[in-house]
């Protein structure tokens, strides 16, 4: 099963896509993490997006498109895969079908978290990650089982994102209303597009997407 999670920054896209991940064995491929994940290793890649990543626009399609291309390319992604933060503009969108029709695959539902952004800017201060493994926590709505250690991997050092400060989080919801919300209707012609509730709890948000997962089976 290929899913895409769709929805503005700190609507709980990559919260979701971790639970899916475990729970239905799942790929999470998230762009942003790779690309924070190659700024961290000071990759020729990670030195060019940095500063483009901290201002909140978004990186070039050429690049996303050819890292995503590499990376579903890859034997573990045979079995399935999340889509979090991909695509984010048409050219993205067409790009990917063009890559899936390459590989006899196909797109089993696009999920959309309709969330209120008021809140979203109380959810995106409050964030703090994995430093190893991405994992997303909230000061208040999310903390670790067990005091400053990940849930996911064990890992004990966390990390607050250049991109929550307010003003780069001004920029990407503008981002993502001018580029991203336009490939909502590529998706909602063909009939794939779902919409869930992404303002309740996050287990409530996890039942609806299950219930969409599991009307694809
Ligand atoms: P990316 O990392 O993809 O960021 P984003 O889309 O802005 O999404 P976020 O990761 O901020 O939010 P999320 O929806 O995953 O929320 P989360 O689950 O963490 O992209 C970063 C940058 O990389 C972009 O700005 C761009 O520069 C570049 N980039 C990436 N992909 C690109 C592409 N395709 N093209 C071009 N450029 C690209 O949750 C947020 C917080 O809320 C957490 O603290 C969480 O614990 C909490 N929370 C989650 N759900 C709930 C809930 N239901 N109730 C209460 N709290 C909740």
């Amino acid at each position: 099963m290929n899913l895409i999670l769709l929805g503005p920054p700190g609507a709980g896209k990559g919260t979701q896509a971790k639970r899916l991940e475990q729970s239905h064995g799942l790929v999470q491929l998230a762009t942003g993490d790779m690309l924070r994940a190659a700024t961290a290793r000071g990759s020729e890649l990670g030195l060019k997006v940095k500063a483009i990543m901290d201002s909140g626009q978004l990186v070039p399609d050429g690049v996303i498109i050819d890292m995503i291309a590499e990376r579903i390319a890859r034997p573990d992604c045979r079995n399935g895969f999340i889509l979090d933060g991909f695509p984010r503009t048409v050219p993205q969108a067409e790009a990917l079908d063009e890559m899936l029709a390459e590989r006899r695959q196909t797109l089993d539902h696009v999920i959309l978290m309709q969330v209120d952004e008021a809140a979203l800017i109380d959810r995106l201060a409050g964030r703090f990650s994995c430093k190893n493994c991405g994992a997303s926590y909230h000061e208040r709505y999310h903390r670790p089982q067990a005091e400053g250690v990940c849930d996911l991997c064990g890992g004990c050092e966390f990390v607050h994102r250049p991109d929550d400060r307010p003003e780069a989080v001004e920029a990407r919801f503008e981002v993502y209303r001018r580029q991203t919300a336009p490939i909502l209707p590529y998706y909602r012609d063909r009939g794939i597009l779902r919409t869930v509730d992404g303002m309740g709890e996050i287990d409530e948000v996890a039942r609806q997407i299950e219930a969409i997962v599991a009307s694809a089976k």
